[in-house]
């Protein structure tokens, strides 16, 4: 017997289906609630909310559980190339030799952008933060490839991706040069995905650039790691923005602001800036331990804590061990991981964090790797947006081909009543 709940109001009693997904977790369906009763729901930052069923990332985040359709993360970081994934992420399952060649060879094929994107980036200045740049760089795409993508036609759909697969690593490289004042590169397509994109960012003029095999490696497990995470404030954003029709690339710089922020993607420069200050401070983790669990003081542990993850980040858990491999590789001594360790052993034996379920999340390690690297810090948020991209185009697809309605919350009016002038 399909199973119901029931809402007793106004001496009504009202039953409501349950949805169930594949992985047994259940939901109220209120589609008709308003209908048959007057009433919405209310759910700030909707804790409790589902706004879609998706086929494409399955996290529990009270088993530390991560899979992209189906795969488990740990086996996918472990095993494939970020394009891979990218493919897997996208249209569902992992490709064929000849499927990923032939998106290999398309996206070198449109590996480059029009030159008048330069003239927009040289307006900025040099101290524009890479994230407002390349949010406002993919707006610019737009201008430059105006055609709508026709959602039922998969050729067209297809190219649209390849494009933006194609076009947005170079405007990230870009976002790097910008601020370090170097010539813009554009993308050598003898090399794989990762490989082209570690040569825009780091290639000299003046010599050859060959990325060392283990900055390979850690980059694809970087990139693959953030590379979904279902229904986040970004992914959402790149949904709704997409639910009124606008077109993936705006959906996508939309996407990119609301990654921006410090409380998302934006905390994996939060983080560094945080060891960097106790650094400075003398290297005091027990300072800092009291200031983020004293109420009267904003400060908070950044890169600890998750909305749905609430026993362990299983990327926080493969990122700490490749925070570790890719430093001692390198033969890199950064202070601030030792700093960064203290403050975890610290926090996981305190009753604050216990209680809470406060756990490393994936921003906590991946900034002292992208420093190992040598990626400035203002761009390592702009690396959780590569790593992203294709999450979000597997999202807004998704969201296109099911032909969801358009995004519109309802609210509560707190505001006067009517008043008169
Ligand atoms: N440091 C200190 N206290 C914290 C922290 C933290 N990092 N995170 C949560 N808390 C406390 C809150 O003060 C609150 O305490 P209270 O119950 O006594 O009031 C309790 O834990 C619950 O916190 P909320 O903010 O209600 O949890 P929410 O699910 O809304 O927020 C978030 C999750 C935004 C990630 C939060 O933990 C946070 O601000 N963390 C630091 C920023 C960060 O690392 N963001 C990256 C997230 S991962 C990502 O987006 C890729």
């Amino acid at each position: 017997m399909e199973e119901k709940v029931q809402l007793s109001y106004n001496g009504q009693h009202i039953e409501f289906p349950l949805v169930e997904g594949s992985q047994g977790e259940k939901a109220i369906d209120i589609q008709s609630l308003r209908a048959q009763t007057g009433l919405i729901t209310l759910d700030p930052g909707y804790k409790n909310t589902g706004s879609c069923s998706s086929a494409i990332t399955f996290l529990d985040g009270e088993k530390g559980i991560l899979r992209y359709r189906g795969y488990d993360i740990a086996a996918l970081a472990e095993k494939v190339s970020f394009l891979e994934v990218a493919f897997l992420l996208i249209f569902g399952e992992l490709p064929t030799e000849e499927q990923l060649t032939k998106l290999q060879d398309d996206i070198h094929h449109e590996s480059l952008v029009d030159e008048d994107i330069k003239t927009i980036l040289k307006s900025f200045p040099k101290s524009a933060h890479p994230m407002g740049v390349l949010s406002s760089l993919t707006s610019a795409l737009i201008s430059f490839n105006p055609s709508s993508v026709d959602v039922d036609s998969d050729e067209d759909m297809y190219k649209a991706i390849v494009l933006l697969m194609a076009k947005f690593p170079i405007l990230c490289s870009w976002a790097q040069r910008k601020i370090k004042g170097l010539p813009l590169n554009y993308a050598d397509t003898s090399l794989s995905y990762t490989e082209n994109f570690a040569k825009m960012m780091f290639r000299m003029p003046q010599q050859e650039y060959t990325a060392k095999p283990e900055i390979i490696r850690a980059l694809n497990k970087l990139l693959i790691l953030h590379a979904d995470h279902e229904q986040n404030c970004s992914t959402s954003t790149v949904r709704i923005v997409g639910s009124s029709h606008a077109g993936l690339f705006a959906s996508i710089s939309a996407g990119i602001s609301a990654l921006w922020g410090p409380l998302h993607g934006g905390a994996n420069q939060a983080v560094i800036e945080m060891l960097e200050a106790i650094k400075e401070d003398g290297g005091d983790t027990e300072k800092f331990m009291a200031k983020a669990k004293d109420k009267n003081d904003p400060f908070r542990l950044m890169g600890f804590g998750h909305r749905v993850y609430k026993n362990f980040d299983p990327r926080a858990k493969i990122i700490k061990q490749t925070a570790d491999e890719v430093l001692g590789q390198l033969g890199i001594e950064d202070p601030i991981l030792d700093i960064a360790k203290k403050l975890e052993k610290q926090a996981l034996n305190d009753p604050y964090f216990v209680d809470r379920k406060l756990y490393p999340n994936v921003d906590f390690y991946s900034g002292i790797i992208y420093r190992a690297m040598g990626i400035p810090t203002e761009m390592f948020t702009v690396m959780f947006a590569l790593g992203r991209l294709p999450g979000w185009i597997a999202q807004w697809r998704e969201m296109r081909l099911g032909k969801e309605p358009i995004g519109r919350p309802r609210q509560i009016y707190t505001g006067h009543t009517e008043r008169f002038i």
